[in-house]
């Protein structure tokens, strides 16, 4: 396994494999790998001939009240946890090799971004595609893997892809979870021994909007009532934001449920703000 951390090497090694036929896959990350990430770089071998993990704390798509500098930087073990998995590149670069001194193009989506995480975290979304435009130009992936525990975010992804016109397949992987249902995520490490079993309400709540649309339920309204009620019982629990929305534009639904639906979750469980989303398909 190979560590690169400079642009320039990364570009050249893309280009050397793409001259020898080889397909890229592309794993994106912030390291503090765990399961969920690594589900993702098995998804991608399976699609390509070489895997390229990027490990990168990326600072624009943190506000400024957010946990940048406080955000685990653990590359031994995720350098290890790779190398088991077989990944063939590790990307680490540097803040100055991603943002250069002065950098001042950014990627802003317009219309996903504005609502869910992006009206609570203004600016967010700018960074984050951002950040994953400049990877693409870096990594020259052929194939790059997104979770589905970030809904949104999948779903800008594969807007800017359309519309920028990268050539890159964007393939998506399953929410990889705790035993008792909780989505895998670095932030889970700081939830108290007291808030943890808690943390399971995300889940749960929407365990049951499935359960009660499955029964006939079309009502966004009910649904929601139904994900704040079941939340409500966790008291470290406190919602940020519980929506139901189109799951292609992300926009409020105006009547019932006739098209698909995401049931988007962000919740607060003591410091951490944890998110979960499933789909609703009529
Ligand atoms: P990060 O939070 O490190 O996540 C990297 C990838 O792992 C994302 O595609 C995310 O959706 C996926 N992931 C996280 N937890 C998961 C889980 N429990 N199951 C399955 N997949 C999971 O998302 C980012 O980094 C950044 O925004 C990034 C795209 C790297 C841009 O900086």
């Amino acid at each position: 396994m190979k560590i690169i951390s400079t642009a320039l090497e990364m570009q050249q090694a893309a280009l050397a494999l793409r001259a020898q036929g080889k397909r890229i896959g592309f794993v994106p990350t912030m390291g503090n790998l765990h399961d969920g990430h690594l589900s993702l770089v098995r998804l991608a071998k399976q699609r390509a001939d070489v895997v390229v993990v990027s490990i990168f704390v990326n600072p624009t798509q943190f506000g400024p009240n957010e946990d940048f500098a406080a955000y685990p930087r653990t590359f031994a073990a995720d350098r290890a946890l790779c190398e088991q998995e077989g990944v063939d590149f590790v990307f680490y670069p540097a803040v100055p090799e991603m943002y250069p001194d002065g950098a001042s193009v950014s990627v802003t989506e317009n219309a996903l971004s504005r609502t869910l995480c992006g009206a609570a975290r203004p600016g967010h979304f700018d960074g984050v595609c951002t950040v994953v435009a400049k990877l693409f130009n870096v990594v020259l992936p052929h194939v790059a893997v997104f979770g589905e525990k970030d809904g949104q975010q999948l779903r800008i992804i594969r807007r800017m892809v359309r519309d920028l016109r990268f050539p890159v397949e964007i393939v998506s992987g399953p929410t990889v979870r705790e035993s008792d249902g909780l989505a895998k995520s670095s932030r889970n490490q700081y939830l108290t021994a007291e808030q943890r079993p808690q943390a399971v309400c995300l889940r749960r709540a929407l365990d049951e909007a499935e359960r009660l649309f499955a029964a006939g339920e079309r009502d966004p309204q009910t649904l929601v009532a139904a994900l704040r009620a079941l939340i409500g019982k966790s008291p470290s629990a406190k919602i940020d934001y519980a929506e139901i929305v189109d799951d292609e534009t992300l926009q409020p639904l105006a009547g019932p449920i006739a098209r698909p639906a995401f049931v988007a979750l962000a919740v607060w469980v003591g410091k951490p703000r944890l998110i979960d989303n499933t789909v609703l398909r009529p």
